[in-house]
């Protein structure tokens, strides 16, 4: 049924004559820019593709962008589903499912996040190096997972240490900080207590969000080679807590995503 449902997304989207895309990126929270170094061949409403999951009203734009970035062929969603918004964890990856099987290589992954490491600050850029799920779900464990492959998947590395390497070279070239660390991923919507940023800590993550982690275990189910960089957009200080403001994340978020934008775009040049 599933596995049905996704053939006819798929069958949809290569009926159209995209260019089959070798990289797909999924843009995060306030960090649409990327797009507008797009060679853009076609933009596709999610709202118009069959079976994929119907946007809520954050979401009334969300699309599927083809074109060329870098001299590739890019797909990208501009617009994410997050398990907060009500969305099941097979409806937060399916967009990860069909970029693979419209033919994606590649995976690149970012999100804007809290900074639990307080020695990283607001505006700064975190490759995830590996991340730990406090999220209570798998996009997994439903009962076809199977037929997509191994749901036993390992996750020694789910972010490929030969895209990492690569990542980190081209910050250093750039001249852009580029953190390293771990992330946490929580179900929200509502922010963190003191308790639970201390806890945090105490587990030696890095920086916390709401998103991300699904995408990746699902890239790793189907041998997709991905990455993800979080944009941190607040600093998490139990002892210090401030109000935090969406608006303000994502205003911060906006004025650092040219680092992301440089970081992704010589990625790509050089995959
Ligand atoms: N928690 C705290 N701060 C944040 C988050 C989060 O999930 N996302 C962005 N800033």
């Amino acid at each position: 049924m599933k596995q049905q449902q996704l053939q006819e997304t798929i069958k949809y989207l290569t009926d159209k004559n995209i260019d089959t895309p070798e990289v797909g990126i999924v843009l995060g929270t306030g960090l649409g820019k990327l797009v507008d170094d797009i060679e853009i061949t076609q933009e596709i409403q999610y709202s118009e593709i069959p079976n994929f999951p119907e946007a809520t009203v954050e979401f009334h734009s969300g699309k599927l962008i083809f074109g060329k970035l870098s001299g590739k062929n890019v797909v990208v969603m501009s617009g994410r589903f997050h398990l907060y918004e009500g969305y099941t964890p097979w409806e937060v990856t399916y967009g990860i499912r069909t970029m693979h099987g419209l033919g994606i290589k590649t995976l690149l992954i970012s999100n804007a996040a809290g900074a639990i490491n307080l020695s990283y600050k607001k505006g700064d850029l975190m490759l995830i190096e590996d991340h730990i799920n406090l999220q209570g779900s798998s996009p997994l464990a439903f009962k076809q997972a199977k037929e997509f492959g191994n749901i036993f998947a390992d996750m020694l590395e789910p972010y490929s240490k030969k895209l990492n390497n690569h990542l980190k070279v081209i910050a250093k070239q750039n001249d852009i900080t580029l953190h390293e660390g771990i992330y946490a991923s929580v179900l929200g919507p509502q922010l963190e207590t003191r308790a639970e940023y201390r806890m945090l800590q105490i587990l030696e993550t890095d920086a916390v969000g709401m998103s991300t982690v699904p995408e990746v275990i699902v890239a790793k189910q189907l041998g997709i080679p991905c990455c993800a960089i979080s944009v941190l957009t607040d600093e998490c200080d139990p002892k210090n807590l401030q109000p935090v403001d969406i608006a303000d994340i994502i205003a911060v978020a906006g004025k650092a995503e040219p680092k992301l934008v440089t970081i992704f775009k010589e990625l790509i040049n050089k995959l």
